[in-house]
């Protein structure tokens, strides 16, 4: 059986590495006679790479190539790895995807045309790296009414959170060291804008919900504006502040869908989940809450991911597995404005004692919090449970102290 990698980068190398390293294993795994590497797509050059014979840079010899039974798609991005993919799907390919934003903007499609040309389209690598969690979720806990799900999707933002946290380092600091060890980006904002965590919430959402849900529906806020002293208060409150991307079933049958930072109590397994670790926890009704961590991203553990699939797509050439959800409605995932929340507010004011006597007349109760060397003039409360749309309405109307920050809690 030949396979075929479009895209040698991080990801890329990483599975042909491991399809070499592990062989012997991996055939056996795969209930094939044979498993071999025939192709590698992609538009540099690398001299004096071991697979520098495989590599091609037209698309069409892999498409045409009836061996190519399995394609791996590791390119990243929207275009061309939409075309490439669903042009491998239509001439009776296998595909494995690492690629979130793929799957998120398209996977919906994509897993129709799959089952129409009966082959597997694959994509566990595309959240949480190598943690295992697509399969567990369609296969191991197929039995439970999967009512929520929420996690720590994004290594990046979880790097710097837990650097502010524990080292004091401010947000720029921190996103030049995740920088410097190879996990940002030079242009960043696809983790600490919170779009990269998106893309995984609306994957795992329409796995566990049954119809797709598209990132540009959900609410998305980043990591940027959090200071150190909103760390201090989240201390002061008993907890830390992580980058939560969460996805919940309404009883009308919608969904409500956000990512934010968020306070999360320092007993939740969520807090203890530091540096470029991810964790997802399932809410299901037999199982109760089940929590998924480990490394999130990464050459190797991505591959690891990624290989599982081709084994997977290699051991069900002749069964297709069943996979998939349906096309959501526009409405499908409701406004934000509608979830209610309790929240954190921390404001500068000239007179401290008026606009808490301010914020109390709005929010009724508030439970102030305290940090050491705060500035005069600072306040900081946590509220009670309001709906975004009220919390909103309610900042409109102050007007005597700047609102600095606002962050959700939450009770994972
Ligand atoms: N940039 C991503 C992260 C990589 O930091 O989690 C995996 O999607």
């Amino acid at each position: 059986m030949y396979v075929a990698i479009m895209g040698y980068g991080v990801v890329g190398s990483g599975v042909a590495t491991l399809l070499k390293k592990n062989h012997e294993h991996i055939v056996k795994k795969s209930m094939q006679s044979e498993m071999e590497l025939k192709y590698i797509l992609d538009r540099r050059t690398f001299p004096g790479d071991p697979y520098e014979h495989l590599l091609i840079t037209d698309f069409s010899k892999i498409v045409e190539d009836d061996e190519v039974k399995i394609v791996v798609e590791t390119m990243g991005g929207l275009h061309p790895a939409y075309e490439y993919v669903l042009a491998s799907l239509k001439a009776g390919k296998n595909v494995v995807t690492s690629n979130k934003e793929l799957v998120a903007a398209k996977g919906c499609e994509l897993l129709k045309v799959a089952d129409e040309n009966n082959v597997n389209f694959l994509f566990e690598a595309s959240v949480g790296g190598g943690i295992p969690i697509i399969r567990p979720i369609s296969q191991c806990l197929a039995a439970n009414d999967i009512d929520e799900i929420a996690g720590i999707l994004n290594g990046t933002t979880n790097f710097i959170l837990t650097k502010m946290i524990t080292d004091g380092m401010t947000f720029d600091e921190a996103l030049l060291l995740a920088q410097k060890n190879g996990y940002a980006e030079r242009d960043p904002s696809a983790d600490v804008d919170g779009f990269d965590a998106c893309r995984k919430i609306c994957i795992l959402a329409a796995l566990c919900f049954g119809k797709h849900v598209y990132p540009d529906a959900v609410y998305t806020e980043g990591i940027r504006k959090i200071t150190l002293a909103d760390v201090d208060y989240a201390r002061a409150w008993g907890g830390v502040i992580k980058l939560i991307a969460k996805a919940k079933k309404m009883e009308d049958g919608r969904v409500s869908v956000m990512v934010s930072p968020a306070f999360i109590q320092n007993h939740s397994q969520l807090a203890s989940v530091d540096d470029v670790f991810n964790a997802i926890l399932v809410r299901g009704d037999a199982i109760g809450d089940v929590v998924f961590y480990g490394k999130g991203a990464g050459k190797m553990p991505t591959a690891s991911a990624v290989v599982a699939d081709v084994i997977d797509c290699a051991r069900h050439m002749e069964r297709k597995k069943f996979f998939g959800w349906q096309d959501s409605e526009e409405g499908y995932v409701a406004d934000y404005l509608e979830t209610e929340n309790t929240f954190y507010i921390r404001a500068t004011t000239d007179d401290a004692a008026a606009a808490v006597a301010k914020f109390t007349g709005l929010f009724g109760e508030i439970s102030l919090l305290a940090r050491q060397d705060a500035p005069e003039g600072e306040i900081a409360f946590v509220t009670g449970s309001l709906s975004e749309k009220d919390l909103a309405e309610k900042l409109e109307l102050v007007k005597d102290a700047k609102v600095e920050s606002v962050i959700r809690i939450t009770n994972y």
